[in-house]
């Protein structure tokens, strides 16, 4: 055939998930085909304002608290919301070009659902919109991400029962009610992973004298981070500078002391969610009580958040198969209706250039 497929004369179709941590992608027909930090490292040219980008995602993490003077790296969107737009729409473009193969000429361009945090204003809603415009897309659609998450994972939103939806991220934890394929009470806080990553950090400055970075709290986090008493509890040895002398030093760490830093974050998410439970109607917060509560975002992988939610709330809690992926599994559901996309969500935002 002379002029392709379809869809190669029209491009291809993408959902991002633009997280504050990580981006990941859904090519239309292919699934997840990127799963990279959010993160970009820059250098900043003589002319003043205007960056050189020098490296994306993992490579960019790489250089994280290792860079010469001059460079820069940053997380663009902090707390769920643009900080850098040109930066993100570097981003953006990156991923565009990265998934679909770039191409020339308007109809190679694709088009893109991209996720926003329910709590977003209009203005910084229709950021997202000219940041993925501004990326190379040819259309735009924002979807609020409970929503996406919520179909990743295969809740039945479109009926008229209540599921719950709990999104624990880097930047933000969100909460969403949904019945009927909209949001009916959602709650957010700004704190979640990193807040955790911070509480280590603090954790191990004040009681050894040790500095280490956000790359080895994180580390630190994820080995041997927990919500709940473990049976066997763990032992980490950790390196780092020491504070009163400025030389490397090691030491030992324990899962009961990672438990204990970071228990506050971890008590405000629950806390949270018990609020959202009192709001919401009781004929739905019954379906939830029934049904249980579906908990994804990276931080679903914490050891025994699932039973600390579940013991506190009196309610069922179902870990995500695959948390790191949910928000970019419901965007992909979303791109066999993208045609009809207005009609069907009010939530949506739509931009085309
Ligand atoms: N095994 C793990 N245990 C605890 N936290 C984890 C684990 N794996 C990843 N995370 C955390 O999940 C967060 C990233 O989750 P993600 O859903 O990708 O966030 P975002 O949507 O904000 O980009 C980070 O704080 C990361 O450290
Ligand atoms: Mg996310």
């Amino acid at each position: 055939m002379v002029f392709g497929s379809i869809s190669g004369i029209f491009g291809k179709d993408i959902g991002i998930d633009l997280g504050t941590a990580n981006i990941v992608v859904y090519l239309k027909g292919k699934g997840v085909v990127y799963n990279e930090p959010s993160v970009i490292a820059y250098r900043k040219a003589s002319r003043k304002s205007s960056k050189e980008v020098i490296a994306f995602g993992y490579e960019a993490k790489a250089m994280y608290g290792k860079t010469p003077k001059g460079v820069e790296t940053v997380r663009p969107l902090q707390n769920g919301v643009i900080a850098d737009f040109d930066m993100t729409g570097a981003l953006i473009r990156h991923v565009i070009e990265k998934t679909t193969g770039g191409g020339i000429g308007v109809f190679s361009h694709p088009r893109v659902i991209v996720c926003a945090p329910v709590y977003v204003t209009e203005v910084e809603r229709k950021a997202f919109i000219d940041a993925t415009l501004d990326g190379g897309a040819r259309e735009a659609y924002v979807v609020e991400e409970p929503v996406a998450a919520a179909l990743g994972v295969g809740l039945p939103i479109h009926e008229p029962r209540g599921s719950m939806i709990l999104d624990v991220g880097g930047g933000t934890s969100e909460v969403a009610v949904l019945s009927l394929g909209g949001v009916v009470v959602s709650n957010s806080l700004r704190g979640a992973g990193d807040e955790m990553d911070d509480a280590i950090i603090g954790l191990i400055r004040q009681k050894y004298t040790l500095v280490v970075g956000s790359s080895t709290a994180e580390e630190i986090k994820n080995a041997i981070g927990s919500a709940v008493p473990l049976e066997k509890e763990k032992i980490l040895e950790v390196r780092g500078r020491n504070l009163t002398d400025g030389l490397p030093k090691s030491i030992c760490i324990s899962s009961e002391e990672v438990r204990e830093a970071i228990n506050p974050a971890v008590t405000r998410i629950v806390e949270m969610v018990r609020e959202t439970l009192e709001q919401t109607p009781p004929e739905l917060a019954r379906d939830i009580a029934d049904q249980g509560l579906v908990l994804t975002g990276g931080v679903a992988l914490l050891e025994g958040l699932d039973r600390r939610l579940a013991e506190e709330l009196n309610a069922p809690v179902i870990k995500a198969e695959n948390p790191l992926h949910s928000v970019a599994e419901g965007l992909g559901k979303l791109l066999n209706e993208i045609d009809s996309m207005k009609k069907v969500l009010v939530s949506v935002g739509h931009g085309v250039r």
